[in-house]
């Protein structure tokens, strides 16, 4: 006998029918808000408001939203923004776990030729991060498993960048980014630049999966409806270079167990590298002394999309 696999999913909810009179009367309600902002001096704005506008009413009208639903929306936003100060960003982490940040990204970083795609920036990323020379060591004390990066930057047409400027952060093995220590110290983050051949390396730490900041209501919202706030682990990089598009992207861990479930939808296969492990002993590719310790070694080759020439 063939054992049941119990009821069956399912399908989306379907919005009870409303009869014509009540659909014409909320239709003309979204109308008459479009045409308020039909006078709007800017016409990017008056775009981005009527779209706004169809889209939020048709939410409302297809959950057939109720007033309970809008209150507790309100809470929820309310305290998005209780929770939300100078380095606490809620706002944006609920986009993240929409996948809206995602979604924006993809609409502004089409496809270039093999350009290196982009994925989410996060809220860790410091400015004025401790500059380190090629081969240097950005751990800076931070803890974890020492990990050779190694790389080269071009352009589309494969010719290397010299002079890109490489950011890179992470978290620690703890999965704690050093601002979240509290205590002042730079650690798991650096700026370095290519050299004429394009090429880049240096140390860091193999990432390990964290998960997302879950102690306010994103966090709350993520449990209730049974999802994890695990990233699957990465090394965050932005490379920039004169006339060409700033790329903000990671890396991420081949063989992962987050990869399939990254909680604000980051992940691309382009992205996961293998970051093979060293036994230890084995000879580092520049002389550093690891004695009896493991690392591991990766390597990530980035493209950057020319910016076009502007018509003037
Ligand atoms: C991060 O990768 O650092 C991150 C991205 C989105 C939300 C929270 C953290
Ligand atoms: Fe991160």
């Amino acid at each position: 006998m063939t054992p049941s696999t119990g009821p069956a999913e399912p399908g989306p909810a379907q919005p009870p029918a409303v009869s014509p009179e009540q659909s014409a009367r909320e239709q003309a309600l979204v109308d008459e808000v479009v045409a308020s902002f039909a006078g709007a001096e800017s016409p990017r704005l008056r775009q981005l408001m009527q779209a706004l506008t169809r889209h939020l009413h048709a939410f409302v009208r297809e959950a057939r939203l109720t007033e309970e639903e809008w209150s507790a929306a309100v809470e929820f936003l309310t305290a998005a923004g209780h929770i939300t100060d100078d380095k606490r960003q809620e706002f944006i982490l609920l986009s993240d776990v929409l996948g809206l940040s995602m979604q924006t990204i993809a609409v502004n970083n089409e496809a270039v030729g093999d350009a290196t795609e982009a994925t989410v920036f996060g809220p860790f990323f410091v400015e004025g991060a401790p500059r380190i020379e090629q081969g240097g060591d950005l751990a800076f004390g931070a803890k974890g498993q020492p990990c050779w990066v190694e790389g080269r930057v071009s352009d589309t047409s494969g010719r290397p960048i010299a002079g890109a400027r490489i950011d890179v952060w992470e978290a620690d093995a703890d999965g704690c980014y050093d601002v979240q220590y509290g205590d002042d110290r730079t650690a798991a983050r650096g700026q370095l630049f290519t050299d004429e051949d394009g090429g880049y390396r240096f140390w860091a730490v193999t990432p390990t999966p964290y998960p997302i900041p879950h102690d306010g209501p994103v966090g709350r919202m993520l449990q209730a409806v049974g999802r994890s706030p695990m990233r699957a682990a990465h090394l965050h990089f932005m490379v920039a270079a004169e006339g060409h598009r700033t790329l903000v992207t990671h890396i991420f861990v081949a063989g992962d167990e987050y990869l399939t479930h990254d909680s604000v939808f980051g992940v691309k296969e382009s992205l996961v590298r293998d970051f093979a492990v060293q036994p230890p002993g084995t000879p580092t590719p520049d002389g550093r002394e690891l004695g009896d310790t493991e690392w591991a070694r990766t390597r990530f080759d980035v493209v950057l999309a020319t910016v076009p020439a502007s018509p003037h």
